[in-house]
């Protein structure tokens, strides 16, 4: 297995600091490993459960009760589609159809050329400018249907941008706007 990289041991250190309880560390560790390795190993739960002080059982219980922590790998871009009322009722349902058949990945799985893992998910609060999808760490707004396929041209080509989802979207941009 892929040892974790050196800015994440470090990192984990500085944020169990933090708290005057190491055991309250354990959520944030766990976004921490998650974001270095992409999943999270029975092997990072114990490296986490020694850092934090508990057993490694209950830091299964934590990984296994919030669906945001992931055990098994997902594709390199991460397609969340918000499926809650406002966005629902904007489309979104008639939106998740248009991006299996445009990724050819059906929700809940990764297409088969590993880049895409597609998902419904609850709001992400941004209610107002649904149909909402979050991939990786941005947001896309207003993506409709009929914009499915230049929606996935887009995450397409994101591919091959190294920076993409490292900073936050801009208020007008493209990836603000989905
Ligand atoms: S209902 Fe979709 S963001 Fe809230």
């Amino acid at each position: 297995m892929t040892p974790l990289q050196p800015s994440t041991l470090a990192q984990a250190d500085v944020i169990i600091r933090q708290y005057p309880q190491k055991r309250s560390a354990t959520m944030p560790l766990l976004h921490l490993v998650q974001e270095d390795r992409g999943h999270i190993t029975p092997e990072d739960m114990a490296w986490v459960a020694e850092k934090v002080g508990v057993t490694p059982m209950q830091v299964l219980e934590v990984v296994t009760f919030y669906p945001m922590f992931r055990q098994h790998a997902i594709g390199r871009r991460h397609v969340k589609v918000c499926r809650t009322l406002s966005c629902a009722l904007r489309g979104s349902y008639e939106l998740m159809e248009s991006l299996e058949k445009a990724l050819q990945c059906p929700r809940g799985s990764t297409s088969p050329d590993g880049n895409f893992t597609l998902e419904f998910v609850e709001c992400i609060a941004d209610c107002g400018c649904g149909p909402v999808v979050q991939v990786d760490h941005t947001l896309h707004e207003n993506v409709t249907p009929a914009s499915a396929e230049n929606f996935v041209q887009k995450i397409r080509a994101s591919l091959q941008d190294p920076n993409y989802g490292k900073t936050a979207p801009q208020p007008n941009t493209p990836e603000w706007k989905g």
